[in-house]
């Protein structure tokens, strides 16, 4: 059986990666907006891998004997300056999802659950890589956002994104 601070806490992360999906979404639309259709489509497959994550907790607060409890999800920004002000603030975001993940295992460390311990480690992990791409991007664009031909090469390559269903477990 899954202790109740642990699941609550689970329970506030599923909310927090469904909010992830819905400001990539928003920032998937606001790049289809300004014509950057490349980046808008690897925007929304991160949308689906945040929605991924949320499915991964969703089912393993069900696996324990818990109980899912899905709250309002938050409205995202709807505007930004640019394509690097879009990454700069996805950047933002992860670093903070970052934090609630780290938080999250806290929790579970505090209340002795080894195997929410264990499952979170994935996490974890996929923070790192969240992080290290938008770090990346953020860089990238920052050295093309003057050069037009650069910056709509980089933007077909980003559309050449496929979503990969992450196996989490
Ligand atoms: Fe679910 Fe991008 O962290």
């Amino acid at each position: 059986m899954l202790n109740q601070n642990v699941e609550k806490a689970i329970n506030n992360q599923i909310n927090a990666e469904l909010y992830s999906e819905y400001l990539y979404l928003s920032m998937s639309a606001y790049l289809k907006s300004i014509n950057m259709n490349g980046c808008a489509a690897w925007m929304n497959i991160q949308a689906q891998e945040e929605r991924a994550h949320a499915m991964g907790m969703f089912d393993y607060i069900i696996r324990r004997g818990g109980k899912v409890v899905l709250e309002a999800i938050e409205k995202p920004q709807t505007e930004w300056k640019d394509v690097v002000d879009v990454f700069s603030s996805a950047l933002k975001h992860e670093e903070l999802v970052t934090s609630k993940i780290n938080a999250l295992a806290n929790v579970a460390q505090e209340n002795s659950d080894r195997a929410t311990s264990l499952f979170l480690n994935w996490y974890i992990t996929e923070q790192v890589e969240e992080e290290e791409n938008f770090n990346d991007l953020v860089s990238q664009l920052n050295m093309l956002k003057n050069d037009s031909s650069a910056l709509y090469a980089l933007d077909k390559e980003l559309g050449a994104r496929q979503f990969v269903a992450p196996i989490i477990k």
